[in-house]
């Protein structure tokens, strides 16, 4: 097939990914490369508009180094797609100044994720920083100076999207057609439950599973899983409509459903075995990637080429665009 669309996505440095993150947005990632030229982010520039602490500033850069490992144990592919930390293409900072042109700050105030966050940080909409507030406007940088226009993303960007598609509306406007206008691609995926059976999977709610966990730890943190509330004894049937378990061997054990759902509500199996069942599915699932994360993990050298290479590449786009948008605005040339 062969490649027009231009995507781009990014996703903020936490660390090692969960398998919430694979099935959510990353599985799809390498996907997409195989039908779209694709610019892939590690959005450090994101990650301290909230920053709170010093510790915090420290995690940034092993964040980046295990988040981008992750990538590309579970094929990210550095010779098809770009792969690079933002702010080592430091021009998105000078479109983000850029846009703040055209971008009124009531879309701003308006975006629900400002409020959101606003909300957690226990903070004021007249305390927070200016930074959480552009939040929005640095996203749409980060997309059109690629001119993407495609932007695979989860549901709750949706109004970053939107926002994203207006500014650039008001700039073409204004200044003439310069960008597309980026359309958001859903990545479907069913919802992935932390440990917990109640919330989604996240690394801050420690909930998680992650790609990079080893066999041991694996199994060890889904033997804490909970699973049907009703089930205390193991003669009572159990019901894997309600159960997380269940939900996960649906990714992870596709094969084996029809017996685990009739030996669980025929009070057959016991949750200890079938957790087991369930880990030895997700290391499966996962052991190839883990392997290829070690080897890399082994070169951090080669994962600073990698980046640098990307930030090389991504760096060439970005300055023909900032050519062409300050002329456009009147500014001189470089
Ligand atoms: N805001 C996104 C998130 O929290 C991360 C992000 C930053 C992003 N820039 C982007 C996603 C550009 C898609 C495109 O997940
Ligand atoms: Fe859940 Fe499996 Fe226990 Fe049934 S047997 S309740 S599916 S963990």
């Amino acid at each position: 097939m062969q490649k027009t669309d231009r995507i781009f996505s990014g996703m903020r440095p936490t660390g090692r990914l969960h398998i919430g993150n694979y099935l959510g947005a990353l599985q799809n990632w390498v996907e997409l490369q195989k039908e779209y030229e694709c610019i892939y982010s590690a959005v450090d520039l994101h990650a301290i508009t909230t920053i709170a602490s010093s510790d915090d500033i420290e995690a940034i850069q092993p964040n980046i180094k295990d988040m981008v490992l992750d990538w590309l144990a579970a094929g990210v592919d550095p010779e098809r797609s770009i792969i690079f930390v933002q702010s080592h293409v430091p021009e998105v900072t000078m479109l983000y100044t850029l846009l703040g042109m055209v971008t009124p700050l009531g879309w701003l105030m308006r975006v629900p994720t400002f409020k959101e966050k606003v909300r957690q940080m226990d903070a004021t909409e007249e305390s927070v920083n200016y930074g959480l507030v552009g939040y929005p406007v640095l996203q749409t940088a980060d997309i059109i100076l690629y001119k993407a226009d495609t932007v695979p993303v989860g549901e709750d960007q949706l109004p970053h999207l939107e926002l994203a598609r207006e500014i650039v509306r008001r700039f073409n406007n204004k200044f003439g057609e310069t960008f597309p206008e980026p359309k958001a691609k859903l990545t479907e995926s069913p919802l992935i439950l932390g440990l917990d059976g109640q919330q989604k999977m996240s690394k801050s709610l420690d909930n998680d599973i992650e790609i990079a966990a080893t066999e041991e730890v694996t199994t060890s943190r889904i033997v804490t899983a909970f699973t049907d509330p009703q089930r205390v004894r193991r003669d009572i049937p159990g019901r894997p409509e309600v159960c997380n378990v269940y939900s996960l061997h649906k990714i992870f054990t596709p094969n084996q459903l029809k017996s685990i759902y009739s030996e669980c509500t025929l009070a057959e199996r016991g949750c200890v075995d079938c957790k087991k069942q369930l880990s030895n599915g997700v290391n499966q699932f996962f052991g190839e990637m883990r392997d290829r994360r070690d080897k890399y993990a082994l070169k951090p050298k080669l994962v600073d080429e990698i980046l640098s290479d990307g930030a090389r590449r991504a760096g060439i786009i970005a300055r023909e665009t900032i050519g062409e948008v300050r002329e456009k605005m009147g500014l001189s040339l470089l």
